[in-house]
């Protein structure tokens, strides 16, 4: 009988169930066994998890986080980390990994492949910056929690004459700002990709004023960066990435925009809640269909692929493309949003 190894790395992500519940049916129908590794690349290293029963996996399309647990833990950090791989492969008689996660995960994955562990992929990330794939599954539902959360702000933020800087996650891109804060109606939204000054900010506050608008939401991507703004003492994750959520921006921000306007502006990050809970229609289809053809590729052994949101058909693309660069936000959806910055 195959066999074949599951999980998930990187931060949790809603649609992360549904895709392996979608691996171990698909796999158990053709007669291959999932294990299912405990803590992402940790479990993998350890040979810590367990063999997947479909009554693990019933009916867990519908929940939020990962079943497998998830762990940052970079293999290619670790002493003898491929070696590690390879014998838990060997002990299990595994004869594939699917590995669901962003880039890092992904591009540990990659290099594995190419050391000759074989090895699939399938993107994930609430942030949607994953090259090579249209949309990642977690995004849908992280911008619709941001855009109900903004559409809340609003009612406390006039009430009180105050603008309220709302920061959403996305430390590279700003996909769930630009959503959440043109769905939203914020008054400006500020992403990585297309960066403001503080001081621009302030003008648009201070014209709102003008107009008689004492109030609004200002959408912030965690990962921004500001010319007239010091947010450089931040700390690095395993992987070298900036712990985002400690450079406190919409609090700076808030701060900074209070300062130069004299209007009344206070801050809230929405943090995890934008990737905690259940899974949006759109999510769990998504992670669904990426799962169903990753189990395609295990069952043709057509390794070293990743699986990617294309015209609408999930295809199975190189595993490389997970590492090549970032999918960011085009300046056509950014200048429709430009409109409302006012
Ligand atoms: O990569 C997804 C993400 O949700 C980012 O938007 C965020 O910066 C990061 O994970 C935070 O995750 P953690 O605090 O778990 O490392």
């Amino acid at each position: 009988m195959r066999k074949i190894g599951i999980l998930t790395g990187g931060g949790d992500c809603p649609g992360l169930n549904a895709v392996i519940r979608a691996v171990v049916e698909k796999c158990a129908a053709h007669g291959i066994e999932t294990f299912g590794f405990a803590g992402g690349w940790r479990g993998a290293l350890n040979a810590e998890g367990k063999w997947m029963t479909l009554a693990d996996v019933e009916n867990l399309q519908a929940q939020g986080g990962t079943l497998l647990f998830t762990s940052r833990t970079n293999v290619l950090k670790e002493e003898n980390g491929p070696e590690r791989v390879k014998a838990t492969m060997e002990k299990l008689g595994l004869s594939a990994i699917v590995a669901i996660g962003g880039d890092d995960t992904l591009g540990v994955a990659d290099k594995l492949n190419n050391m000759g562990l074989n090895m699939i992929g399938v993107p994930k990330t609430i942030d949607n910056d994953l090259a090579g794939t249209e949309f990642t599954f977690g995004f849908d539902t992280a911008a619709n929690i941001a855009m109900e959360q903004i559409d809340r702000l609003h009612t406390t933020a006039y009430s009180h004459n105050r603008y309220i800087v709302v920061e959403l996650m996305g430390r590279h891109t700003g996909w769930i700002a630009m959503y959440a804060g043109l769905a939203g109606c914020a008054s400006v939204t500020i992403i990585p990709e297309f960066p403001k000054t503080v001081e621009e900010v302030a003008q648009i506050m201070l014209e709102r004023k003008e107009r008689g608008l004492d109030y609004g939401i200002i959408a912030v991507a965690e990962g921004c960066e500001f010319a007239d703004m010091d947010l450089s003492d931040a700390n690095l994750d395993e992987f070298g990435n900036v712990r985002v959520a400690e450079k406190d921006v919409a609090e700076r921000l808030a701060e900074a925009l209070k300062k130069r306007t004299g209007i009344p502006t206070r801050h809230t990050v929405l943090g995890y809640i934008q990737r905690a809970g259940s899974p949006s229609v759109f999510d769990r289809i998504l992670g669904t269909r990426m799962g169903y053809k990753a189990a395609e590729c295990v069952i043709a052994e057509d390794y070293g692929k990743m699986m990617a949101l294309q015209a609408n058909e999930i295809v199975a693309i190189p595993l490389a493309a997970a590492s090549a660069g970032r999918k960011v936000v085009g300046e056509n959806l950014y200048k429709c949003a430009e409109l409302y910055f006012r």
